[in-house]
């Protein structure tokens, strides 16, 4: 007699893929630009360089390219995804999603096709949303991309921002397992619309459209204020991922490898020193990419897998936090 699953179908990791422009900017090169230095950069960050998309390549190039990447390590042809999942606040044009144009470069027509605007911990809510379509059975073959063209968002003049951030793209691809010992195994998102004036872009939306006083005033890039992102993001990473291993029953000591937001090495190691956490647990890249948003874990994760951090069935943290503040965590069996 055949039997009716009852458990919806876990989702699972089937391939991971990156993109980065080739342009690389180093610290000395800001040290040009505004008043900063590579020394002050790498001690207060830990970044060295980042790379910078070239004009006349747009945030769906990159995307497409790292969601070819993933498709190739899943072994699937683009064409048979039927969901993607683009995690940016970066889009070509605000109108129509990145994701559609991300759809005509990958050649998958007629998949579902959306962006999600959750800053930094877009990739996470884009796993969950995603994880949560193949639990319910209604997509088999998800995209799940952070990209981030951070350059063009960016006040080159103002230094307490302009080091920090950098362009890039990663994807994962999801689809449905029967392995008990593989998939996704828990997400949790959270936001806290309460911190929404630390960390924004004033203009260029419907409260206040750009203005040629507004485009003077650098109004349409990323402001922030760096020491109140700093403490939030230490202590909600911490807690969120707290979280995430108490609601499965799992000791740090479970846990193979945590990959998190990429956005400030102090922010990490912070992070380890709340959980406890020796910091070879953690997947570090920022010397390499700045922050690069939503596409910092799949990029991470992406560089783990190809150096052999992340084998099968390894227990994997993964937490990001962003404007919002929005902020999320992960338990992944890859
Ligand atoms: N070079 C040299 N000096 C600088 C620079 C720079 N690039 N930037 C700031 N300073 C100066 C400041 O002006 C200040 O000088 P003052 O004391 O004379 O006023 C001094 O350095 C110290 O500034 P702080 O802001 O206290 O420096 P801090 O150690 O906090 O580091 C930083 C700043 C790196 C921004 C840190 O606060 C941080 O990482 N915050 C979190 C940022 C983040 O993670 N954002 C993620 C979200 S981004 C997104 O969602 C798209």
């Amino acid at each position: 007699m055949s039997r009716k699953q009852l458990r919806p179908a876990r989702s699972r990791i089937l391939g991971t893929g990156m993109a980065v422009p080739d342009m690389v900017w180093s610290n000395d090169h800001l040290a040009t630009m505004v008043d900063t230095s590579d020394a002050w950069i790498r001690e207060r960050t830990g970044i060295e360089e980042r790379r910078i998309l070239e004009p006349g390549r747009q945030n769906s190039d990159l995307a497409a390219d790292a969601v070819r990447a993933a498709c190739a390590t899943a072994e699937i042809d683009p064409a048979t995804l039927d969901c993607l999942i683009v995690g940016t606040i970066t889009p070509d044009l605000t109108l129509p999603a990145c994701a559609a144009y991300v759809q005509q470069k990958v050649g998958c027509r007629g998949a579902a096709s959306f962006d999600i605007a959750a800053a930094c911990a877009g990739f996470v809510y884009g796993l969950s949303i995603g994880d949560a379509f193949v639990a319910s059975g209604q997509f088999k073959r998800i995209a799940v991309v952070g990209v981030e063209i951070l350059s063009r968002i960016t006040d080159w003049t103002d230094r307490n921002t302009c080091v920090l951030f950098g362009d890039g793209a990663g994807a994962v691809i999801l689809g449905p397992t029967d392995d008990p010992e593989r998939g996704v195994i828990s997400t949790h998102l959270y936001t806290d619309g309460a911190t929404t004036d630390i960390l924004n872009i004033p203009a260029g939306g419907s409260k206040t459209p750009l203005t040629p006083k507004g485009i003077e005033q650098h109004d349409h890039c990323i402001k922030m204020n760096g020491r109140e992102v700093y403490k939030h993001a230490v202590r909600n990473l911490a807690e969120s991922s707290r979280v995430a291993m108490q609601s499965n029953g799992l000791e740090l000591a479970d846990v193979d490898l945590v990959v998190a937001h990429q956005a400030n090495l102090r922010i990490v190691e912070g992070v380890a020193q709340r959980l406890s956490c020796p910091m070879d647990r953690f997947f570090i890249n920022i010397q390499k990419y700045g922050n690069t948003s939503s596409a910092s874990i799949p990029i991470a994760l992406d560089e783990a897998v190809r150096a052999g951090r992340v084998k099968p069935k390894d227990t994997l943290l993964f937490c990001a936090l962003g404007a919002g503040l929005s902020w999320g965590s992960a338990i992944v069996r890859f």
